[in-house]
């Protein structure tokens, strides 16, 4: 195959994807939610230069197995089904597959992402896009809108600065002890 055709194929491959799914996450989602974030996870989060192996993130993500964990899960899950508060959604494929997922929380004044994930295959199909469109539609827009990313996941970075958030100075903080993270807040109609 020639050079030219490699990347003809490798574009039209993501350009093949069907357009996925994305509705509120079900109780039956509950194992395929965590296999898509275990893989994000061992993907995104070990960093030689942070300090952070993949054996730590490994045992992390091993602990989302267990049940009381499982169980906390579940019932965030269907809470969010009727909870105006809490956004749990999850993008299939046309298999069904989970692809993406996102969690956003609503506490009092705070506005928050849980987390957006999308699997490597979709990384710039626009999924994660559309994703974050839904959350932002669900969102107070007077109010801001805040997360927490690791200081070194320059894509998820460059992906939030895209939707107007902006990381907060003198915000660095350790997730878990060991994942140095940073607050990015993209600011309400209301902030001045
Ligand atoms: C974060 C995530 C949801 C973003 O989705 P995505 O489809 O990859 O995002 P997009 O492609 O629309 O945007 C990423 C941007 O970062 C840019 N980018 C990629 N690698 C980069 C890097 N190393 N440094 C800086 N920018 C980078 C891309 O070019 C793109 O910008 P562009 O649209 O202007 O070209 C997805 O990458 C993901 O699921 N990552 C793993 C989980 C994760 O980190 N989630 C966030 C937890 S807080």
């Amino acid at each position: 195959v020639s050079k030219k055709g490699f990347f003809i194929s490798k574009r039209s491959q993501a350009m093949n994807h069907t357009l996925p799914t994305i509705t509120d996450a079900s109780p039956d989602d509950v194992m395929d939610i965590i296999s898509i974030q275990r893989q994000s996870w061992l993907d995104t989060y070990p960093n030689d230069a942070a300090g952070v192996s993949r054996d730590w993130v490994q045992a992390r993500v091993d602990g989302w197995t267990d049940l009381g964990r499982l169980a906390r899960r579940i019932g965030k899950i269907e809470q969010a089904q009727d909870d105006p508060d809490l956004l749990y959604r999850v993008a299939k494929d046309d298999g069904g597959k989970i692809v993406g997922l996102s969690i956003a929380i609503r506490d009092g004044d705070a506005q928050v992402i849980g987390t957006i994930h999308v699997k490597k295959s979709y990384y710039g199909t626009g999924l994660a896009q559309r994703l974050m469109d839904e959350i932002i539609a669900w969102s107070d827009k007077a109010r801001p809108l805040e997360l927490e990313v690791a200081s070194y996941n320059e894509r998820a970075k460059a992906f939030y600065r895209k939707y107007g958030f902006k990381e907060v100075e003198g915000s660095d903080a350790l997730y878990g002890d060991i994942i140095p993270v940073v607050t990015m807040i993209r600011k309400g109609s209301d902030d001045v």
